[in-house]
Parts: C-alpha cells; structure tokens; sequence
C-alpha cells in the first residue's frame, strides 16, 4: 500500500495470460455490495484497439489539463469549468495520459452491471459515488494483485467521458458503466516515496470538524 504507486511507463516485456490469471484470481475477491459481483473485466491486447481506446480519452483529458492550466480543478463536480471550447480543443496533453493505454502489453476496461449495484445516493441533490464502491475495490485489488508478480499499472479514467464510443467499441452492453481502464505492465522504475497527506490531515475524532486524529 504504501508503494503501490501510478505505473504509467512499461518496459517490452509481456504480461503472460498465467500471470494475468494469477492477478485477476487473487483481485476476484474483492468486496461489493451485498457481494453482488456485477463487475465484468474485458482483457485488451489488440494494439489498434488499445490505441483507439487512448484516443476516445483524449478529449477529456485536453479538458483536465486546460482546467489545470486555469487553475481549476478539473472535472470537478462542483463548479462549472470557465474555460472555453476553443481553449480546450487547442490544448495539447501531455503524453502521459495517452501512451500508457497505448504501450502497456494489456489494458483491462472494467465496467459493472447498472442492474445488480446498490447506488445509496442516486436520489440525493449531487453526483452519485456509491455505486463505485462495488467495482474500485477489485480495480484496487488488481493494481496490488499486479504488484505482487513484478507488474503494475493505473487506474484511469479519461475514456469515461466518450462511454457511449468505449461501449460500442468493445461490445459492452449500456446496462453497464465503464469503470475504468487499467494499463498493466512492468513498470521502467520504481518512485522512492509516495507524496500522500499525514494522516492528521485527514483524519479528525468524533466530528469531521473535530481534532486531528494524531494517534
Ligand atoms: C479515480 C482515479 C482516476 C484516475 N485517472 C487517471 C487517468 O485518467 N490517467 C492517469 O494517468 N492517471 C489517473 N489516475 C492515477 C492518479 O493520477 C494517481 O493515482 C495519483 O496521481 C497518485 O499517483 P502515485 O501513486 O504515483 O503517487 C487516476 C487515479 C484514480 C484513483
């Protein structure tokens, strides 16, 4: 947990369907919601459709890093994004957010069944977060299940926003959401130290405007 970092860069060595079996036979017990299991894990290694999958993510990453850029935090639910259209379609990303779909020998697109999860919060005034507690937990489980054999990888997110296009793509049915698109891989290096926040900063007793939990 404490080094299980975001591998974005792989090096040429593969990722056997054994030890992909290995990962996804260990990440498979995973909590959900009154262990329902509504997930479904579809394993791309075709190059074109890894490529085609980094580029329907592409325009929501130009808008991330036009957000940024203005000093807003992107796709953030709260408030509306000022920068304009125009802006966004000029903005160039970096890299990062596509190569690693591209380059990593498998890509995981992980969706979940609409019809099988409990989403607590879908009638309340804000955007719904529930319902993803009964998939990250395997996504999670996968990036520690990889690390265990030598691999890693990232959880991301970008293509969400072209789901529609992702579906289709692919196959999956619209009774279910996407939920993520996992890279794995052998990562080309190993950062030393996470930058994460203390615990005292995060964490208060008895009230969420109570004192810091020091321990
Ligand atoms: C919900 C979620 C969505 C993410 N989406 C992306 C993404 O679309 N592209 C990407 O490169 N990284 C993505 N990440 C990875 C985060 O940027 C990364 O976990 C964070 O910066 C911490 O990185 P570190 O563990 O290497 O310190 C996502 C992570 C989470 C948990």
């Amino acid at each position: 947990m404490r080094t299980a970092f975001a591998a974005r860069e792989f090096t040429d060595d593969t990722l056997p369907d054994d030890v992909l079996s290995r990962i996804l036979d260990n990440a498979r017990f995973a909590p959900s919601g009154g262990n329902r299991q509504g997930a479904h894990i579809t394993v791309v290694r075709d190059a074109r459709t890894r490529r085609r999958l980094a580029e329907l993510g592409a325009p929501a990453a130009r808008r991330y890093v036009a957000q940024l850029m203005a000093g807003e935090s992107p796709w953030n639910p709260l408030r509306p994004s000022g920068v304009p259209q125009d802006v966004i379609d000029a903005t160039e990303i970096p890299d990062a957010f596509v190569a690693p779909l591209a380059n990593a020998p498998v890509l995981l697109v992980v969706s979940v069944d609409l019809g099988v999860v409990a989403v607590l919060d879908q009638e309340l005034d804000r955007v719904g977060i529930a319902g993803g507690a009964s998939v990250y937990p395997l996504v999670w489980n996968i990036l520690l299940a990889a690390r265990n054999e030598g691999y890693g990888g990232t959880i991301t997110t970008m293509a969400i926003a072209a789901e529609d296009e992702v579906r289709r793509l692919l196959g999956i049915p619209d009774t279910h959401a996407v939920a993520a698109l996992v890279p794995l891989g052998k990562p080309v290096r190993q950062p030393t130290r996470l930058r994460r926040r203390s615990v005292a900063e995060f964490v208060t007793r008895e009230r969420f405007d109570g004192p810091a939990f020091e321990g």
